[in-house]
């Protein structure tokens, strides 16, 4: 830590004064106070307009468009929640299967689209817009679908932002300086969140005191510099990849989201952590064998939760032909603690380090803190890397090749050249 405290300083204080690389994508720094609360009050009030009045909502986004707003829904509510409101995600695939299925499913149900597209021209999700449209119009007519959109995307620019200004749709904005994939506390994650019953007034005063309590360039002091040091770290010594551990099926989503923030900010110019996940137990017994005693080019860093909210107790069996009385009336919650404490230690021997980011417990406002501690993390840990965390050029490559060989018009050069390479 000692090696680190001058660099950490003088980052800390560009990423405050806003002077390097990506500085312009900093709008989520300061967010959980700046907010447009006028946006937040409406964006609860239609929430609650959608929970009293529709069974199902489809959210229609791809990375930073949905995956934060995911990882929220399920870790607050639950894999089965049992809610009024069904919640499903569009606009991420191109799988016909999953695509006519979705479609299918919506036919007899009551539904309100939220749309999600800082771009407004991201193909997957326009695609899978045009067909919950065209459903939708089919259903209840042109003028009453309109009111049944809710598009979240940029303030002024892009083909969505014409679309629902044209149509009428209620729009939310997410501020230009904000990218996808740090935008799950603006109205990209917190409008679906809300919906689905979630108090993101609470979230938000989580990702506030985050905020004010990771202000701060001294590297004792302050935790979340301290796990963005300890990557950088484990990267320069011969780690290439850090798995993100869950013991909570819940939170797998969490680890999801977690990798588009790190893989995508930190991912370039050949260098970068391969961020990884993995549920235990589940994955105890299909990676744990890799992760014990193959290539050690791992670490993990697990996320763990203190307190549950359910109790479970392993219960009695006169037979007892399980052998299980010796844990007969201990909580299940106690037993995975353990096998925590086991596997980690474990891990350990087997030359994997491990990390633990605890929560107290999970709610809207530990939430809020831990997704702030995460984006603050990975700026920092981006700039240690000495890459810009903001800008995502890679993503193109694969944008670019699709139009082409799809022929879209403009891309016609391409194209040849491709179909050229792939013969
Ligand atoms: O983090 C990012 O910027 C990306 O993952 C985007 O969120 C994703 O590509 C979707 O883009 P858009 O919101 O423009 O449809």
């Amino acid at each position: 830590f000692k090696k680190y405290e001058s660099q950490v300083k003088k980052i800390h204080m560009g990423i405050h004064k806003k002077n390097l690389p990506g500085n312009d994508y900093l709008g989520w720094l300061d967010y959980p106070i700046h907010y447009n609360q006028k946006e937040l009050s409406l964006m609860i009030n239609k929430a609650k307009y959608i929970r009293s009045n529709f069974e199902t909502l489809v959210v229609c986004g791809i990375g930073g468009s949905y995956l934060g707003a995911l990882a929220s829904i399920n870790a607050l509510r639950g894999i089965y929640p049992n809610d009024k409101l069904e919640i499903i995600f569009l606009g991420n695939t191109f799988s016909p299967t999953y695509i006519a299925q979705v479609l299918k499913h919506l036919e007899h149900k009551k539904f309100a689209i939220n749309v999600i597209s800082k771009s407004g021209t991201t193909t997957e999700t326009s695609i899978s817009f045009r067909l919950l449209k065209q459903l939708l119009i089919k259903k209840v007519g042109k003028k009453k679908a309109s009111k049944m959109i809710f598009a979240t995307t940029d303030k002024e620019k892009g083909a969505l932002k014409l679309e629902a200004t044209k149509e009428g749709y209620t729009t939310f904005t997410l501020p230009g300086d904000i990218g996808g994939r740090y935008s799950v506390l603006s109205p990209v994650g917190l409008f679906p969140i809300a919906c689905a019953g979630i108090d993101i007034k609470k979230m938000m005063l989580g990702a506030k005191k985050a905020m004010e309590e990771f202000n701060n360039p001294i590297l004792k002091s302050n935790k979340c510099y301290r796990y963005a040091v300890v990557r950088d770290y484990m990267y320069r010594h011969n780690k290439a990849s850090e798995m993100f551990v869950t013991y909570e099926p819940h939170l797998k989503e969490i680890a999801e989201w977690l990798k588009q923030l790190f893989g995508e900010s930190e991912g370039k110019d050949h260098k970068g952590l391969l961020p990884t996940s993995a549920t235990f137990s589940t994955d105890l017994h299909s990676l744990g064998q890799y992760i014990q005693e193959g290539t050690p080019q791992l670490f993990e860093t697990v996320l763990t939760v203190e307190k549950s909210h359910r109790k479970v107790q392993v219960p009695f069996d006169e037979q007892n032909t399980d052998g299980l009385n010796y844990l007969q009336h201990r909580s299940i919650h106690e037993i995975c603690h353990i096998a925590q404490q086991g596997t980690c230690q474990a891990h350990v021997d087997g030359r994997v380090p491990n990390l633990k980011i605890s929560i107290p417990e999970i709610n809207e406002f530990y939430l809020g803190e831990l997704i702030y501690f995460f984006e603050y993390a990975c700026g920092l840990s981006g700039y240690l890397l000495d890459v810009n965390p903001f800008d995502q050029p890679g993503v193109e490559a694969y944008k670019k090749n699709m139009f082409a060989l799809l022929g879209k018009p403009g891309y016609e050069e391409l194209g040849k050249e491709l179909r050229e390479k792939l013969k």
